[in-house]
């Protein structure tokens, strides 16, 4: 499938031609140059985008039943928290939305926030939090939704070393658990070296690099 952006002069061809599978057991990180189609590669896995050419479809999520918005859940890199909400709520949203009744949506949330050391900023607003711990907000949220492809657009980038990694570590967990597929698009070659199999984009070519699990 391929996407280009039209605008003044010739557009922008942001993803080209990018043709793959993708299975339950998938972790695999998504790097290359600041523009390379990263983003849009995941928006249009994520549905969230659709492609100016070709088509993305997930068979097995339609065929077990999961085709709803939660079998996909998606960690942005633009800040994405709805600033009146606190952390627990934001948590929740998706939860309700696919209508989780509230007492287990919370119970949910206040999990997922926990497993990211999170637990005592709960009930802080976005505009309390630092960046990072608003960044790892996020990552709660999509963990939370238990869904079947976990996209994650650079979870890690406001973070020191040791919270990357144990946001990482939490990502891996949440995927096995769930038996999800995971994706992480990275600059960080410490998050990408978690995952097993790379793939590399450039000027909207995406190239994949298999490397031993390790
Ligand atoms: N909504 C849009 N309208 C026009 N052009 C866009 C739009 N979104 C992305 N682009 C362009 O598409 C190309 C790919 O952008 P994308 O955000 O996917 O890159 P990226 O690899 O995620 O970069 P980064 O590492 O900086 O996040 C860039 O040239 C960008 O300017
Ligand atoms: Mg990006």
């Amino acid at each position: 499938m391929s996407r280009r952006f039209e605008g003044a002069g010739a557009g922008v061809a942001a993803v080209e031609d990018a043709s793959f599978e993708i299975d339950a057991h998938s972790r695999i990180a998504l790097v290359g140059p600041s523009g390379s189609g990263k983003s849009t590669l995941l928006h249009l896995m994520a549905g969230l985008l659709d492609p100016s050419a070709g088509s993305v479809s997930w068979p097995a999520l339609d065929e077990a039943g999961d085709g709803r918005p939660g079998a996909i859940a998606v960690v942005f890199q633009a800040p994405s928290l709805v600033p009146w909400l606190d952390a627990v709520e934001n948590v929740m949203v998706p939860l309700l939305l696919q209508e989780l009744a509230e007492k287990a949506a919370r119970r949910q949330a206040e999990a997922a926030l926990a497993a990211l050391g999170l637990a005592e900023i709960g009930d802080k607003l976005p505009e309390e939090l630092s960046g990072g711990e608003a960044q790892r907000v996020t990552v709660a949220r999509a963990m939370a939704q238990k869904a079947k492809l976990l996209l994650a657009d650079e979870p890690t980038g406001q973070l020191d070393q040791a919270t990357a990694r144990e946001v990482m570590s939490a990502l891996v967990h949440a995927a096995d658990r769930n038996r999800a597929a995971l994706i992480v698009a990275t600059h960080d070659p410490a998050v990408a070296a978690v995952l097993s199999v790379v793939w590399c984009m450039d000027h909207g070519r995406l190239a994949v690099e298999k490397r031993a699990v390790v």
